[in-house]
């Protein structure tokens, strides 16, 4: 309730609820002082079904009391909770804070849990079941939305089980990504290889380095242009985990396959973001995911376990 964009629905709903009990209270006082026009008999005259008449008596003192009993809960109720627009209340109950609570309650309880987790290596962790189980609930909540629940990406996400690593493949590399995040940026080359043409050379040569179908002269007259390249991709353009540039020899595409899909990469260049999950997850939580990331590719009884 604390979270109105602007006062006027704070206002609104204080008026509307403090509105509510005022009435009722009105309606309650009224009802007892004013008994209405009644007859000697003590009727209101209204007569149905030619003799059933209806009584000019007061309300049972118990209703009263309860009604005045309801209306005291309501007012303390506002007092102490949100209700009242913005007003957060004395007890500074909130659904977040409860939230919150829960999940300090839960990392306590499986802080025992976790700290038998951390205190073995990342290696040695990839072949405990119970720990790659806890690791794939992990993946599935924080991982799955980006890189598939099978951990196989797609386009723009990287396949995180082929043992082919844009940052690097050790536990310590993995458990850097996932803490700090990464970011991935190839600026746009066109300018530095020339003419359309000589980038649609030079996209033949980089098919020519992972053997896959290309146009053989175009790739002889690109190949020289591929020195600017170089400085990231590495000679042969094997890859740097260093700058995060990928291995352009092999037959793994994060970004699409073929001639047209490197000509857009060459022109457009890109801009890929792992988010840094420090701070959203806890530091054993992340050693829990290292293990389970590096045993896709490493690991029989963590891949077994993933699939
Ligand atoms: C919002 C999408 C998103 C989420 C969520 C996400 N990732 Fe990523 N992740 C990416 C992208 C995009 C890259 C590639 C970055 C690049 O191109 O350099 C990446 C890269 C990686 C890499 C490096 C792969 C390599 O080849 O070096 C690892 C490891 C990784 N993610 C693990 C995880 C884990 C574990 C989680 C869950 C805690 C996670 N990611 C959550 C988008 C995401
Ligand atoms: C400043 C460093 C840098 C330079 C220079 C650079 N690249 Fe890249 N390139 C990258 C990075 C980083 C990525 C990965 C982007 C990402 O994380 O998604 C990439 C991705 C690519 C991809 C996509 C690979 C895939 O798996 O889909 C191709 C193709 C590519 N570059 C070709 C080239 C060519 C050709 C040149 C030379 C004209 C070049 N790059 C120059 C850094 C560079």
């Amino acid at each position: 309730m604390s979270d109105f964009v602007d006062a006027f629905w704070s206002h609104f709903v204080t008026v509307v609820a403090l509105g509510g009990i005022l009435a009722c209270a009105l309606l309650l006082w009224l009802t007892a002082r004013f008994r209405g026009p009644s007859s000697a008999d003590n009727t209101t005259g209204h007569v149905w079904d030619e003799d059933l008449r209806e009584m000019n008596n007061p309300m049972p003192r118990w209703w009263m009391g309860l009604f005045v009993l309801t209306i005291v809960f309501g007012i303390g109720y506002l007092v102490a909770f949100p209700g009242l627009g913005s007003y957060r209340g004395t007890l500074a109950w909130s659904t977040q804070g409860e939230y919150e609570k829960a999940v300090e309650k839960a990392n306590a309880e499986l802080a025992p849990v976790y700290a038998a987790y951390t205190a073995q290596p990342v290696e040695k962790l990839a072949t405990d079941v119970s720990a790659m189980a806890v690791g794939e609930r992990l993946f599935l909540n924080n991982c799955a939305q980006c890189h598939g629940s099978d951990a196989r990406g797609s386009k723009g996400f990287p396949n995180l089980t082929d043992g082919d690593w844009l940052h690097g493949g050790t536990p310590e590399k993995i458990h850097e990504t996932i803490a700090l995040g990464r970011i991935g940026a190839m600026p746009p080359m066109a300018e530095a290889v020339g003419s359309a043409e000589d980038v649609k050379n030079l996209a033949n040569y980089v098919l020519s380095l992972s053997d896959s179908p290309h146009d053989s002269v175009r790739a002889g007259l690109g190949k020289s242009k591929f020195t600017t390249c170089a400085a990231c991709h590495g000679i042969g353009g094997v890859g740097n985990p260093a700058v995060g540039a990928p291995n352009l020899a092999d037959k793994i595409w994060l970004h699409g396959y073929g001639q047209e899909a490197i000509i857009a990469m060459i022109n457009g260049g890109k801009t890929n973001q792992m988010p840094a999950q420090q701070g959203r997850l806890t530091e054993a939580q992340i050693h829990v995911l290292t293990a389970y990331v590096w045993g896709l590719s490493n690991n029989k009884t963590a891949t077994a376990a993933g699939q």
